[in-house]
């Protein structure tokens, strides 16, 4: 009986675990090793922190929703929903599933920037992002 009740909790486990986790296929220090290869320089920090921060035209800057520095949680710029933090030393999540780095690196940066970054303004941006430590 106690095995059975053991297996089930293990399942029912696994069930929420996959449901909730992403991918888990990168990591922030391999995102700025290929954004860097990509840019064919390493990320500077010092202007990522620039970018981040600027608005480039538009009405937002990233930091418009991720806030600066990016450490604490946000809070998007029209609907208001808190947005995990980005800096990666204050969330083991962030930069962790390269289909949703894509997926919103095109996305903030056509709401930011009307095009998508380029790989050095990305590599940039990790530099100064993975910079950020508590
Ligand atoms: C209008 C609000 C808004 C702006 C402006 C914005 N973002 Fe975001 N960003 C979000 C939201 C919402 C998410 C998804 C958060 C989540 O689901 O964890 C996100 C997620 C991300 C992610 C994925 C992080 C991860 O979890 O791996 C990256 C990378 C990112 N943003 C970069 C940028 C950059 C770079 C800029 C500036 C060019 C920018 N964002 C501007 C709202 C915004």
């Amino acid at each position: 009986m106690k095995s059975l009740r053991t297996l089930t909790l293990a399942a029912l486990c696994t069930l929420a675990a996959s449901s909730i986790s992403h991918a888990a296929d990168t990591t922030a220090a391999q995102q700025l090793a290929h954004w860097s290869a990509q840019a064919g320089s390493p990320g500077n920090a010092d202007k990522g922190k620039v970018f981040f921060a600027t608005r480039h035209g538009g009405e937002w800057s990233c930091a418009s929703c991720h806030g600066t520095p990016p450490t604490a949680q946000g809070k998007h710029a029209s609907t208001g929903k808190p947005i995990a933090p980005l800096a990666p030393a204050f969330n083991p999540k962030a930069f962790t599933d390269t289909a949703k780095v894509d997926k919103w690196f095109r996305r903030n940066c056509n709401d930011v920037l009307s095009r998508e970054c380029t790989a050095v303004e990305k590599a940039d941006v990790l530099a100064y992002l993975n910079a950020l430590k508590p």
